[in-house]
């Protein structure tokens, strides 16, 4: 009876060693490392007709639903977003309008709205991993995001190809390049100028912020956003994996970091590493050269066991020391903040690292987890302070 135990157990051990070896080596495959990183197979919106926004909360004429163009041809789903406070003055209109996907945007009352203008300002939305741009806190993260000037500042926000209506699926690159697009598409056909739009991410979509920052801003002509906002930015990929937990508590990879060989041989299987780090230095480098003026904030909760916080004071200090022709050292920014920067109890802690030309901005706030976070009033403050600091009326 003890021997048929033993056996059983150890044979429970083997095959559970075999469970997590085939894991560990399907993470080091494309298909599986790209539904690990996207997680886009997960809709998360039940049976909610993305073509019907009333299903997600919205007034009937508040948003219009519409396709952006990728480069390559793809289709992008896309909201437009009225604020309410435009919504209301308009109200009667805008509920008599055509409703579902609207196949020529620019016809719409509520594309006229944005277009016609001259004061309007918008938020672009980069939504994180899983999803679509209509689930969780997304939809409070709008609201937040138009708060702070509800007859001015719209959203547009989009699925990323392979998720939520927008076919095909997601690469580093392709997500990129749908980015791209969209925000080609703000400046192109709705024409609003880069100093009246700021841009947004979370999670996945600050990465995908930082790429596009970093495009625009190297361009012969650099074009320059009125800021950037990052809630829960990672460092890059490698360093995320590392550090993340399944759920919050199982780390996945931390039985194999005590095997260096091991675990870098895995570390070098990933093929898309989104370098967050690597972009934000670079967008701050560009601005500080050509004397363009910008504005990155970052915020993460640091009860947030997705992404853990510390990835935030890590990207500043790579910011920071971007605008440095000398090396700043982590442990210098770390003392400048404990000096400089604002403790404020409960809410946490922020800092503002100020040059000639732009202003990082560090919020590590006690509460707001990895998503709550979005429908909180440090985002419409940070929004507000974006396109006050843009100085709107004079261009
Ligand atoms: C910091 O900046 C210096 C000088 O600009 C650069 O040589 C160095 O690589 C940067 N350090 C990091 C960690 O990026």
């Amino acid at each position: 009876m003890l021997i048929l135990c033993v056996k059983f157990v150890a044979a429970l051990a083997v095959g559970l060693a075999s469970l997590y070896a085939g894991l560990l080596a399907a993470l080091t495959t494309q298909f599986i490392q790209r539904h690990a990183v996207y997680l886009h197979a997960f809709q998360m919106t039940g049976d909610k007709d993305l073509n019907v926004p009333e299903m997600f909360g919205f007034l009937r004429g508040q948003v219009t639903p519409f396709n952006i163009h990728s480069s390559d041809g793809t289709p992008l789903h896309s909201w437009h977003i009225l604020p309410i406070g435009l919504y209301r003055k308009h109200q009667a209109n805008l509920m008599e309008g055509p409703t579902g996907l609207a196949h020529d945007v620019t016809s719409t009352p509520g594309f006229n709205l944005l277009r016609d203008d001259p004061e309007a300002l918008l938020a672009i939305h980069f939504h994180g991993a899983g999803g679509n741009m209509g689930s969780g806190y997304r939809i409070p993260n709008y609201r937040a995001l138009t708060a702070g000037n509800p007859d001015k500042i719209h959203v547009l926000t989009f699925d990323y190809r392979g998720f939520g209506k927008s076919p095909g699926s997601p690469t580093e690159n392709d997500i990129i390049q749908d980015a791209i697009s969209v925000v080609d598409w703000a400046l192109h056909v709705a024409k609003i100028p880069p100093f009246r739009i700021l841009i947004f991410g979370q999670s996945l979509g600050t990465a995908v912020n930082m790429a596009v920052a970093q495009h625009y801003s190297t361009l012969n002509e650099p074009i320059i956003f009125a800021g950037h906002i990052m809630i829960a930015p990672f460092v890059d990929v490698p360093t995320l994996v590392t550090t993340y937990k399944i759920a919050g508590t199982i780390p996945v990879l931390s039985p194999v970091a005590q095997y260096p060989m091991l675990f870098n041989f895995l570390k070098s299987h990933i093929k898309e590493d989104w370098s967050t780090k690597t972009r934000i230095a670079n967008y701050v480098r560009a601005n500080e050269a050509s004397a363009h003026q910008y504005r990155i904030t970052l915020i993460h909760a640091e009860d947030d066991y997705d992404i853990p916080w510390h990835h935030t004071p890590t990207l500043f200090w790579h910011a920071a020391n971007a605008t440095s022709s000398h090396e700043i050292g982590q442990d210098d920014v770390a003392e400048w903040k404990s000096n400089e920067g604002q403790d404020i109890g409960h809410a946490g802690h922020e800092a503002h690292w100020r040059t000639h030309h732009g202003v990082i901005s560090e919020y590590l706030l006690k509460y707001g987890l990895h998503d709550v976070v979005m429908g909180a009033p440090i985002v419409t403050l940070a929004a507000m302070r974006i396109f006050d600091g843009a100085n709107v009326s004079s261009g």
